[in-house]
């Protein structure tokens, strides 16, 4: 059996020697049933103590890949027992979002975005014209990205509780090229990422696209659920918005947060850490983003702008580990070679004269009070609903009563000008399971406590009558 062990290597010998079995399994070199050496022969031949083979077995063993039986010896595990992965079928429900988000109509619940009343235009129009006045801001720049935007970025993280150096950042083409480029650096074809459901369909539709099949980890029950996924199954990767999740607005306690980080040690999987919602709290305290207990440099966090400045943006950034941020890098560069450095100076300069902070110190409490208010006529015009007061982002996560169809009740939305996002946008296989997401960042309380007595008085009709059949893409 070929296996290298480097004694001048930071990570232990035991470690190396799991991961290169690990290797060996997953290639197909061990095949399931392979009977492996024993502990002493292993030991011998490659001049390790026996303490070191058993340390490697027993974390394989721990995660599912081989099985010792006494007296007869180690083997391969034979193939999960569980449910396969899923494919992906993504009837283009982000397109189908987006579309939603371009009707007008009287209520646009469609978009969790900023409302545009608050892009800051003044201040970015005086920035733009700083960055066009710098030399060289109309030629391509640096593929990591422009380097006092990196200095900048540093510096507002540290609001978020997250201490990173600009050489681990990255700047992307918003969050979204974040997930892609880390997706395809960090996994395969055909290998399985465990994915929470529900879901920001942007990422269905990123691992539709690249044929990664899911593993669906429901976010309610998300460390127990990935633990039973790896159990079975081999996850490289784990995508994740534990900040005001998307689309139910849940946070992550910081047990959860240390319990997912031990899991993808112990199991040795990445963790794709989605953090556009971060900044929008509407809480005392807020625990810090996983990245910043990543001890182990297994998180790969991104973010963006789209969500507190404007999405026309088209800015975000990952920070990873300076050695996985190359092969990031490389992807980035293959798709898009570089951000544009025009909008990266205007950027830099706009958080560099101090806008940001006071921006969302100005923006974030109206949100909260739209809320606040969206969720008290709620109470009040659809108290059959089940639905928590999110405790950040834009979005209300509304679980329909027993009875009511959600593609039908969603198109007469939709019809009577009431535009929303249907539940089954967000999970893998679509299926209406019974939500609607209503996002009401765009509406002022007065409109908004009319959006909630239009479909109560919806929901009323839809109970009165026999399920219709709708067409959800009306
Ligand atoms: C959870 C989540 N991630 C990523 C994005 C996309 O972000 P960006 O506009 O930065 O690409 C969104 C947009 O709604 C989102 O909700």
């Amino acid at each position: 059996m070929l296996l290298v062990l480097d004694r001048s290597d930071s990570l232990p010998l035991y470690r190396q020697l799991s991961q290169q079995l690990k290797g060996l399994i997953e290639n197909g070199t061990l095949a399931p049933g392979t009977k492996l050496p024993t502990v002493r022969r292993l030991a011998e031949d490659h001049g390790l103590t026996r303490l070191t083979v058993q340390s490697a077995f027993a974390e394989l063993q721990d995660q599912g890949w081989i099985q010792s039986t006494v007296g007869r010896g180690t083997f391969v595990s034979a193939q999960s027992s569980g449910p396969p992965p899923s494919r992906l079928e993504v009837p283009g429900s982000l397109a189908e979002l987006l579309q939603a988000t371009d009707r007008p109509a009287r209520f646009q619940l469609a978009q969790a975005a900023p409302s545009e009343e608050f892009y800051p235009r003044q201040e970015w129009k005086a920035c733009l014209q700083a960055a066009l006045n710098q030399d060289g801001s109309l030629n391509y720049g640096t593929i990591q990205g422009d380097e006092n935007l990196r200095s900048q970025i540093s510096r507002i993280l540290l609001d978020r509780g997250l201490q990173v150096p600009p050489e681990q950042i990255l700047i992307t083409h918003g969050a979204q090229q974040g997930m892609d480029i880390t997706v395809r650096a960090l996994s395969k074809p055909n290998q399985p990422v465990l994915l929470e459901t529900p879901c920001y369909p942007g990422a269905l539709e990123l691992l539709h696209t690249l044929s990664r099949p899911c593993l669906e980890v429901p976010v309610e029950q998300m460390v127990k659920a990935v633990e039973e996924q790896c159990r079975r199954h081999r996850p490289t990767l784990l995508y994740t918005v534990p900040t005001f999740q998307n689309p139910t607005g849940l946070l992550a306690s910081p047990a959860q947060r240390a319990a997912l980080l031990a899991l993808a040690e112990r199991y040795d999987f990445y963790i794709l850490e989605d953090d556009v919602w971060g900044f929008y709290n509407y809480t005392p305290s807020l625990p810090p983003p996983l990245k910043a207990e990543d001890r182990h440099g297994r998180v790969i966090y991104v973010s963006s702008f789209s969500k507190t400045l404007m999405p026309a943006l088209r800015l975000g950034f990952v920070v990873a580990s300076e050695e996985l941020l190359q092969s990031l890098s490389q992807k980035k560069h293959a798709s898009d070679l570089v951000c544009s450095l025009l909008l990266q100076r205007g950027l830099a300069e706009y958080l560099k004269r101090g806008n940001f902070g006071p921006h969302l110190s100005r923006i974030v409490p109206i949100y909260k009070q739209r809320r606040d208010a969206f969720h008290q006529a709620l109470l009040e015009h659809a108290p059959e609903c089940s639905f928590h007061l999110p405790p950040g982002g834009l979005s209300h996560w509304l679980k329909l009563p027993a009875g009511v169809d959600e593609s039908a009740l969603f198109s007469e939305a939709c019809h009577q000008g009431l535009v929303c996002a249907r539940g089954a946008a967000f999970y893998p296989m679509p299926r209406a399971q019974g939500y609607l997401r209503l996002s009401f960042g765009g509406h002022k309380p007065a409109e908004l406590e009319k959006a909630a007595a239009l479909l109560g008085q919806l929901l009323r009709a839809a109970r009165q009558r026999p399920r219709l059949r709708g067409n959800p893409l009306v």
